[in-house]
């Protein structure tokens, strides 16, 4: 039989958590070499290739990137709406597979249900778990008021703006208690001045919940109002180019917008950006031009 020698008053052998130091909290979501290629008429596309990074709890990161590099799709990976990919995405140091309780996700496209007022649209994933009806219209009445729109409450969707709209599909989502927030161009339908005010939302949102968030965008002013770390990706296919730090202070309300730390970011980022996004049209042109074989 195997002896295991053992201190008098050394823990058992089994808890190795209680000999070690204390380790550094693992990230709440992990993505893993990542990798996705489509086939289409023209043969294989590659979209994303080798994709890892890490978000830790209570963090906002964006990824940025020109159009076509993937983001839609990484984030349809990330919330297991694309199940055929290499690579994994963890939760929590759990391997995660398909859609999941632990990430909301917020549309492009417009999400509100037509024929439910606010509050019920906020309402709607509580009644889905089974809240009771007092309980779950008070938690909706908090995210509605977080969202800014007290006293639209009884309202249709029908009758609110585009932005408007948008944040009751972010209350709603919040409603879920994701651990990760996860965003897809969320106000790319929304003129300039709504955009930002609602990038300050998000941000009120994100400090106030501690909540998680991940957006993925292709406007580098939200990106650097909004993050604590800027991924930047790079065209077709899609790899992490570089991840860049905001060291800007907080809150960054959109008046920081204005100022020269913020424009020097702006600035970091639109280098990297600008390279790729230049790649990305030559390469269209060259394909429409028919010089070129198949998509890569
Ligand atoms: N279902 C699919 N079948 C084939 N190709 C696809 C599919 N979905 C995406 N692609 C291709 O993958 C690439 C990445 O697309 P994706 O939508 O992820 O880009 P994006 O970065 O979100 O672009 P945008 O900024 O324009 O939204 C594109 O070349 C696109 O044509
Ligand atoms: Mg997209």
């Amino acid at each position: 039989m195997r002896q295991v020698a053992q201190m008098p008053n050394a823990p058992p052998a089994s808890d190795s958590t209680a000999v070690r130091p204390d380790p550094a909290p693992p990230p709440i979501l992990r993505v893993e070499s990542v990798a996705k290629q489509f086939e289409t008429a023209d043969g294989v596309l590659v979209a994303l290739r080798d994709i890892s990074f890490s978000v830790a709890r209570g963090e906002l990161v964006s990824v940025i990137g020109p159009s076509g590099c993937g983001k839609s799709t990484l984030f349809k990976v990330i919330g297991g709406l694309e199940r055929a990919f290499d690579g994994r995405v963890m939760v929590d140091g759990q391997t995660i597979a398909g859609t999941h309780a632990a990430i909301g996700m917020v549309f492009q496209e417009e999400s509100t249900f037509p024929w439910r007022t606010v509050i019920d649209n906020v309402a709607f994933p509580l009644e889905i778990a089974g809240v009771r009806r007092g309980e779950r219209l008070d938690k909706a009445r908090e995210l509605v008021a977080l969202v800014g729109l007290r006293g639209f409450e009884r309202r249709y969707p029908a009758e609110l703006s585009g932005g408007m709209r948008q944040r009751v599909a972010i209350a709603r989502t919040l409603a879920a208690e994701p651990k990760i927030l996860l965003m897809d161009e969320p106000f790319a339908s929304l003129d300039e001045q709504t955009r930002l005010l609602l990038g300050d939302k998000v941000v009120q949102i994100q400090q106030t919940l501690r909540q998680t968030t991940l957006l993925i965008t292709h406007n580098i002013a939200e990106a650097v109002q909004l993050s604590d770390r800027i991924i930047v990706m790079t065209y077709r296919p899609g790899r992490v180019k570089r991840i860049v730090d905001v060291d800007l202070p907080r809150p960054r309300t959109s008046e920081i917008v204005g100022s020269e730390a913020f424009g020097r970011t702006v600035a970091q980022v639109w280098s990297d950006l600008r390279e790729e996004a230049t790649l990305g049209l030559e390469q269209d042109e060259t394909r429409l031009l028919g010089a070129a074989g198949p998509p890569q």
